[in-house]
């Protein structure tokens, strides 16, 4: 059974536990189909492949700049000095906004994060409140600019609202946006972090990749299956359902683990171990089912413009110290400390 893909499990009550206090719903994850479903066709044309040809040259010119930054100091945090601030530059092109800006929202979602952690109500409303000021913020000024409703997520929302064929209004797509800011920015940065800090551990992986580059984007994805970044998403039981033999009785919150199911043996051979080109890789870490990322492919070019660069700019890189870990909700690094010895001449791009 597919929990992930079962219309008898909604997220509408929770999509994560324990349960974060909120005082209103966000689509589009916090929202079931049939209405979820209008969120998404506003959402998902935005991520197509061809609409993010045209963030590729900034995302290019943030790492480049940021590895070179690195590579100047001979040693560097992968996680402090190349994957947060290298998601906030992708996720400031995405919508629009200055790099300023981006960075105010990243400080933001930054605290909003390890408050939820820590379980801190009071910092999370407040938190919560601003990132709402931020989104409300973004939206009016990227419409002032009357961008592309077929290239621009804001005003593909916007039309949205004004679509009367639709249930979105201007509040819901703002609250869109909110949800976009938090989500946009923490997987990426996980799991970029954990697969420098893999590569870092693993030399003769490193050194192949160096060498094999069009090996990459399968690698991206063993790497995205041993250290997907969301620990847990959660959904609802809306009526009585046995699940594997076990009763789940209506509005039990049922815990959706994708790094285990991903680490699952009955299904990945030796499922702990690193394989290049696994057969059958359809790993979990985008989810499944009607709440599957919409941003997968933006997901992946960020990950593989983050490796690329830094293999084909380096001899080598390793650790120089000890890996941090964050505790909730995503699963990945907070600091990966690394020296680096750079390339004299890249022989790839
Ligand atoms: C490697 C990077 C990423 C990974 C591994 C990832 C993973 C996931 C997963 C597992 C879900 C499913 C949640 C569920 O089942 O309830 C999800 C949903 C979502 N992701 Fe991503 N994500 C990534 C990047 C991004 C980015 C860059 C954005 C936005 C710019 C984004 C926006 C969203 C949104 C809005 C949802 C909610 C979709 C819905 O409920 O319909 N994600 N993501």
């Amino acid at each position: 059974m597919n929990l992930a893909n079962d219309e008898r499990f909604i997220t509408s009550i929770q999509n994560v536990v324990p349960r974060v206090p909120r005082a209103t719903r966000r689509p589009p994850g916090h929202y079931d189909p049939p209405e979820h479903g209008e969120y998404r066709a506003a959402i998902d044309p935005i991520f197509r492949r061809v609409n993010l040809r045209a963030h590729e040259e900034s995302f290019q010119a943030s790492a480049t700049t940021l590895i070179a930054a690195m590579l100047e100091r001979g040693h560097a945090d992968a996680v402090q000095d190349l994957a947060a601030p290298f998601v906030v530059d992708c996720f400031a092109s995405l919508l629009g906004v200055s790099a300023d800006l981006a960075h105010h929202i990243r400080t933001v979602g930054v605290r909003y994060t390890f408050a939820i952690q820590d379980m801190d109500e009071q910092v999370v409303g407040e938190c919560s409140a601003e990132l709402y000021v931020i989104a409300e913020n973004v939206y009016r000024a990227r419409l002032s600019q009357r961008p592309d409703p077929s290239t621009d997520l804001v005003a593909s929302l916007h039309a949205a609202a004004l679509d009367p064929n639709t249930a979105i209004t201007e509040t819901t797509a703002i609250a869109t946006v909110r949800q976009l800011i938090v989500a946009g920015m923490g997987a990426p940065q996980a799991v970029i972090g954990s697969s420098i800090a893999h590569l870092a551990l693993d030399q003769s992986l490193q050194a192949y990749l160096r060498t094999h580059p069009e090996e990459l984007p399968a690698a991206i994805e063993e790497l995205l299956r041993l250290h997907s970044p969301y620990r847990v998403f959660a959904r609802t039981a809306s009526e009585d359902v046995v699940v594997h033999g076990r009763l789940v009785r209506e509005g039990e919150p049922v815990a959706m683990l994708f790094p285990s199911g991903n680490r699952d043996g009955r299904v990945f051979e030796d499922p702990d171990v690193f394989k290049l080109n696994r057969k059958g890789n359809s790993h979990l870490a985008f989810g499944r089912g009607p709440h599957k990322c919409p941003a997968a492919a933006m997901g992946r070019r960020e990950i593989a413009i983050a490796l690329r660069t830094l293999l084909e700019s380096t001899e080598t890189f390793e650790l120089s110290g000890d890996i941090k870990m964050m505790n909730w909700l995503e699963y990945g690094p907070r600091s990966v400390p690394l020296s680096l010895v750079p390339r004299e001449t890249p022989e790839f791009r």
